[in-house]
C-alpha cells in the first residue's frame, strides 16, 4: 500500500504523536510498504527532517508548546494538504495526531472532502469523543455507567451535595491529562476550573473514582483483552503516560472472566454509541464496591509500541506492524464502502 502517515498537529500532543509516527513508519516499511511522513503543519517531510522530528521515538515529561504552529496548520488544512501528492495519491493515510483539530473532527472532515481514506473515525465520532460532556450523555443513553458531574458554573454546595468531595476538574475537549486536577475540597475548586479552562472553554466538574483504572481496546468490532494501567502517581497523568517505567501495565488485567466479559462489552457499546470507526480505546474506572465507570473514549489513542492499545493487541496475539496493517485495511474498507455508495 502507498501510505501516508499524517503526523504531529499544533496541540500540547504534538511530542506525542511524533514518538507513535516514528514507530508506525518503521514498523509499515518493515512491511514493505511505501510510506511518506506528513507533518499536519508544514507538509511533506525530507528525510532529514523525518530523522530530526521522529527522531527516536520518545515523548519529553512535558507537553509541547504549540505556539505559531496553529496558524501553520489551518494553512495546511485550508489548501496545502490537498495538494500534496503524497496525500492524494496515497491508498489510507494513518492518522498520528493527538488532541487538537486532528482528534477532534477537523482534519477528519477535510480528509473527506479530499476524498482519501483515512484510519480511525469519522468527523462526527471524532466529535463527540473529544467532548467528553456530550460523549458521556451518549454513554448514559446507551447503558454504559459513567460517573456524574456538572459542567461549571458549578456553585461549591451543589458540588458537595451531588457529587461529594474529591472531584476532577478537567478541560471537556482535553487529552493527556493536561489541565486536569484532583480538588479534595471546595477551596481549591476556583483554581482548578481556571487551568482547566485554559485549556477549554468547557469545564467539567466529575466525581472522583477510587479504585483501580482499565482499558479495553476495540480493533474493527471486537474488543481486545482488558488491560490494567498502575501509574506511580495518584492519577494517570502525563508524565505517567510517557515516562517508561512511571506505571505498570498489565495486559490481560488480573480480574474475574464475568467482569472482563462486561468491560468488553461495555467498551464496544460506547465505541457505537459514538459511532466511532476503525478502532478506538475506552478508559474505565473500577470502583473498590466493584462498579464500572466508563470515563471516555479515544479515537486516536497512542501508537508507540508501549502504547496501550498496542500491548492490547498483543496480548491478543497481534504484533505491532501486524496492528498497524490492520488498522489501514480497516480504513480502506470503509473507503471502498463510502465509494460505493458515492460517499
Ligand atoms: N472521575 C475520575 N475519577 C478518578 N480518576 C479520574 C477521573 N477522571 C480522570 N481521572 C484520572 O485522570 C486520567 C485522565 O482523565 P481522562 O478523563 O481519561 O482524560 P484525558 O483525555 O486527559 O485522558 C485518567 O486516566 C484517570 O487516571
Ligand atoms: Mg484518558
Amino acid at each position: 500500500m502507498r501510505i501516508a502517515v499524517l503526523a504531529g498537529g499544533a496541540t500540547p500532543e504534538r511530542a506525542v504523536a511524533f514518538a507513535g509516527a516514528a514507530q508506525i513508519v518503521a514498523a509499515l516499511r518493515g512491511r514493505g510498504h511505501t510510506v511518506h511522513v506528513v507533518d499536519t503543519t508544514q507538509g511533506l517531510l525530507s528525510q532529514v527532517e523525518e530523522g530530526r522530528l521522529l527522531g527516536g521515538g520518545t515523548v519529553g515529561s512535558e507537553p509541547t508548546e504549540v505556539g505559531e504552529l496553529a496558524e501553520r496548520e489551518r494553512a495546511m488544512l485550508s489548501n496545502g494538504l490537498a495538494d500534496l501528492p503524497a496525500v492524494r495519491e496515497a491508498d489510507v493515510l494513518f492518522l498520528s495526531v493527538h488532541g487538537g483539530s486532528g482528534e477532534g473532527g477537523t482534519l477528519q472532515a477535510v480528509l473527506d472532502v479530499i476524498g482519501v481514506p483515512y484510519t480511525g473515525s469519522g468527523p462526527l465520532g471524532s466529535a463527540l469523543a473529544m467532548d467528553k460532556d456530550l460523549a458521556k450523555r451518549l454513554f448514559r443513553a446507551a447503558g454504559v455507567p459513567v460517573p456524574a458531574w456538572f459542567m461549571t458554573p458549578v456553585a461549591p454546595e451543589d458540588v458537595t451535595t451531588a457529587l461529594g468531595w474529591p472531584v476532577i476538574v478537567k478541560p471537556s475537549r482535553g487529552g493527556s491529562t493536561i489541565g486536569l486536577t484532583l480538588v479534595k475540597n471546595a477551596k481549591g475548586l476556583d483554581q482548578a476550573v481556571t487551568l482547566a479552562a485554559r485549556y477549554d472553554d468547557d469545564v467539567m466538574v466529575e466525581q472522583f473514582i477510587p479504585g483501580r483504572e482499565v482499558t479495553v481496546g476495540v480493533l474493527g468490532d471486537v474488543p481486545l483483552p482488558v488491560g490494567e494501567i498502575i501509574p506511580k502517581h495518584e492519577l494517570f497523568d502525563y508524565e505517567c503516560k510517557y515516562t517508561p517505567g512511571m506505571s505498570e501495565e498489565v495486559f490481560p488485567a488480573r480480574l474475574d472472566t464475568t467482569l472482563t466479559r462486561q468491560l468488553q462489552e461495555l467498551a464496544l457499546t460506547a465505541h457505537r454509541a459514538l459511532k466511532l470507526g476503525g478502532y478506538s480505546r475506552v478508559d474505565f474506572r473500577l470502583s473498590p464496591e466493584g462498579d464500572i465507570f466508563c470515563l471516555e473514549a479515544n479515537t486516536l489513542p497512542g501508537m508507540t509500541r508501549t502504547s496501550l492499545l498496542p500491548q492490547a493487541a498483543r496480548a491478543a496475539g497481534i504484533d505491532f506492524p501486524d496492528l498497524c496493517e490492520r488498522i489501514c485495511r480497516l480504513a480502506r474498507n470503509r473507503g471502498a464502502e463510502g465509494a460505493a455508495r458515492g460517499g
